[in-house]
C-alpha cells in the first residue's frame, strides 16, 4: 500500500531518530596567545547518542581533556558549537552553565579528588548539598549510592583509610549521586591496577545503562589510554592533533578486537564497529 507522506508522518520519522545527547560541530580551542598560542582543538565533530558509552583515545596532548571539558560545559569553545541534550553551552550565562553542569553532569577524574577531612558518605553527599538538599537526607542518599558501588559498609570511613580502587568507587558514587544525564570520566583507571580498573569500569558501564533522574537515558564519555578497558565501550573514537578522526586507526580497532577475549562485558555495538 502506498502512502503519501504527510507532515504528521514526516515529523513521526524525525521523532524516531533520537537527538544526540552530545553534539559537537567544528569546535576549536586555542590556549594562550601570539607566539605562545597552543591550538588544542582544530575543528572537532562528534556525536554521542543517549544510552551510549563512548571512549575517546589518542596520544598525550591531542586534546582529549580539552574536548571533555567543552562537552561538559567546564570550558568555553573558541569556535563551533557544543550542545548537551539540545542546548548549546555558548547560549547560556555563567550561572546557567553552572546550574546545568550541576544538574546534568557527573565527573570522574584520574585523581579521585576526595575531600580528606570529610567522611566517605559526606564526600558523596557534597553534590546533593550544593543542589540544596539538607545534610541528613543528603548523607542518607549518599550512603545508599555507596551501597551500589559496594562500599555501604565504609560510609563513615575517612578517604585515607581506603585503597585507591575504593576511593575511585567513592568518586563514582559522588558523580552518580545526582543521577546525571552525562557522565564524563578522564582516565578513570589510570592510577589503578588491572583488576581494580576492571571493577571500576564495570561500575561505569553499568551507569551507562541506567536512566538519569529525569527518566531519560544517560550517556557516558570516557577518556582513556588503557586498551584493557576498550571492551566496555559501545564505540571508540580516536583523536589526533586536535581532531577526532573519521575512523579509528587499525591499531586502535585491533586492540578493541583483541580485548573481548579477556572477558565480558563486550558490547554488541562495539562488536559492530570492530567488525565481529
Ligand atoms: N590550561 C591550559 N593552558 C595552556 N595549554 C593547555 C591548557 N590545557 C591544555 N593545554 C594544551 O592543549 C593541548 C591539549 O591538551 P589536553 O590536556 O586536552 O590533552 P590530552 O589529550 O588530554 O593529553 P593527556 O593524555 O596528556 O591528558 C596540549 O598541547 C596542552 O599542553
Ligand atoms: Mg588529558
Amino acid at each position: 500500500m502506498s502512502r503519501t507522506r504527510t507532515d504528521a508522518s514526516a515529523s513521526a520519522v524525525a521523532a524516531d531518530t533520537p537527538a544526540p545527547a552530545v553534539r559537537v560541530r567544528g569546535v576549536t580551542k586555542t590556549f594562550g596567545r601570539g607566539a605562545a598560542a597552543v591550538p588544542a582543538l582544530r575543528g572537532v565533530d562528534m556525536d554521542v547518542q543517549p544510552g551510549e558509552l563512548v571512549m575517546l583515545v589518542g596520544p598525550s596532548g591531542c586534546g582529549k581533556t580539552t574536548l571533555l571539558s567543552i562537552i561538559s560545559g567546564v570550558l568555553d569553545a573558541d569556535g563551533g558549537a557544543a550542545e548537551l541534550y539540545g542546548v548549546e553551552w555558548a547560549s547560556l550565562t555563567t550561572d546557567q552553565k553552572t546550574r546545568r553542569r550541576r544538574d546534568l553532569v557527573g565527573f570522574v577524574f584520574q585523581q579521585f579528588n576526595l575531600v580528606p577531612t570529610l567522611t566517605v558518605a559526606q564526600n558523596v553527599a557534597v553534590p546533593l548539598m550544593l543542589s540544596g538538599v539538607s545534610f541528613a537526607p543528603a548523607v542518607r542518599r549518599a550512603t545508599e549510592v555507596l551501597g551500589t558501588v559496594g562500599l555501604g559498609a565504609r560510609a563513615s570511613a575517612m578517604p585515607a583509610e581506603l585503597s585507591g580502587g575504593m576511593q575511585q568507587r567513592v568518586a563514582i558514587a559522588r558523580a552518580l549521586v545526582g543521577k546525571p544525564r552525562l557522565l564524563v570520566c578522564d582516565e578513570p583507571t589510570a592510577n589503578l591496577d588491572a583488576r581494580t580498573g576492571q571493577s571500576v569500569m564495570e561500575l561505569i558501564h553499568a551507569a551507562s545503562r541506567e536512566k538519569a533522574e529525569s527518566g531519560h537515558e544517560r550517556c557516558v564519555v570516557v577518556v582513556t589510554h588503557d586498551a584493557r578497558i576498550f571492551r566496555y565501550a559501545d564505540r571508540v573514537e580516536e583523536m589526533e592533533d586536535g581532531m577526532v578522526k573519521d575512523h579509528p586507526s587499525n591499531l586502535v580497532m585491533e586492540e578493541a578486537r583483541m580485548m573481548p577475549h579477556y572477558g565480558e562485558p563486550h558490547s554488541e555495538r562495539l562488536a559492530d564497529q570492530v567488525g565481529h
